[in-house]
């Protein structure tokens, strides 16, 4: 792939399988996989692919990385998950958040994301937030910002399969789909049938609609879930690495 990642030694890879085995329950047992994705997509939503800052790099547990507007309520996904860390010591909560993620999208029946640890290490000092993703410009967050393709944008997108919005959070209520523990195509689908009471299209879902590239990739995730699946692994995958493996 013309990537080079460091090499990983056999006690973390093996401390690795066994947080994820343990999130995978904890995960379960609190309903709180929505949250976990929501996380790791902030913790790696920063990176600046023009100043090669930001990433995820586990900065979002600072207090003042929390403290952006952009992060309301992930204070709770950071608090759930420390004691689970306190049992990983040798992980980095860089490591540990983009676990969380793959984990969620796992147990809610998404596709696995073949993610290749980095033993990447934490940043003590917190980086810049995410706090450009609040319009619909998308192809500014996630291409120019991010580096990252048109199709993995609406793949990436279709993560509001999962979990709901909070008045007192974003401003915003309810959740994408019926069924916002499963992870599923059912976002295409729902956007594509038009607004429905109960059901919630944020300006940056209902963008997705008028572009003549991310519309086609709406209808064809709505079809053909197989698609959507693939398409998310490697876009997720790619999120979850931005900054960390060099292309
Ligand atoms: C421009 C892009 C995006 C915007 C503007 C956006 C906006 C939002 C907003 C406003 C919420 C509600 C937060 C709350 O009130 O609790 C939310 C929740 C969520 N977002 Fe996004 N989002 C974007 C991209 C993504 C991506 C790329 C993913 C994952 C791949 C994602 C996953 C989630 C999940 C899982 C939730 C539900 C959290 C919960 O149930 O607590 N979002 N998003």
């Amino acid at each position: 792939m013309g990537k080079s990642y460091p090499t990983v030694s056999a006690d973390y890879q093996k401390a690795v399988e066994k947080a994820k085995k343990k999130l995978r329950g904890f995960i379960a047992e609190k309903r709180c996989a929505p949250l976990m994705l929501r996380l790791a997509w902030h913790s790696a939503g920063t990176f600046d692919v023009a100043t090669k800052s930001g990433g995820p790099f586990g900065t979002i547990k600072h207090p003042s990385e929390l403290a952006h507007g952009a992060n309301a309520g992930l204070d709770i996904a950071v608090r759930l998950l420390e004691p689970i860390k306190e049992q990983f010591p040798t992980l980095s909560y860089a490591d540990f958040y983009q676990l969380a993620g793959v984990v969620a999208v796992e147990i809610t029946g998404g596709p696995e994301i073949h993610s290749t640890l980095e033993e990447r290490t934490s940043l003590s000092h917190p980086r810049r937030s995410l706090a450009r993703c609040t319009n619909d410009h998308l192809r500014d967050v996630f291409g120019k910002a991010m580096g990252l393709s048109d199709q993995d944008i609406v793949a990436l997108s279709g993560g509001h399969t999962l979990g709901a919005a909070h008045k007192e959070r974003s401003g915003f209520e309810g959740p994408w789909t019926s069924n916002p523990l499963i992870f599923d195509n059912s976002y295409f689908k729902e956007l594509l049938s038009g607004e429905k009471e109960g059901l919630l299209q944020l300006p940056s879902d209902k963008a997705l609609l008028s572009d003549p590239v991310f519309r086609p990739l709406v209808e064809k995730y709505a079809a053909d879930e197989d698609a959507f699946f693939a398409d998310y692994a490697e876009a997720h995958l790619k999120l979850s690495e931005l900054g960390f493996a060099d292309a």
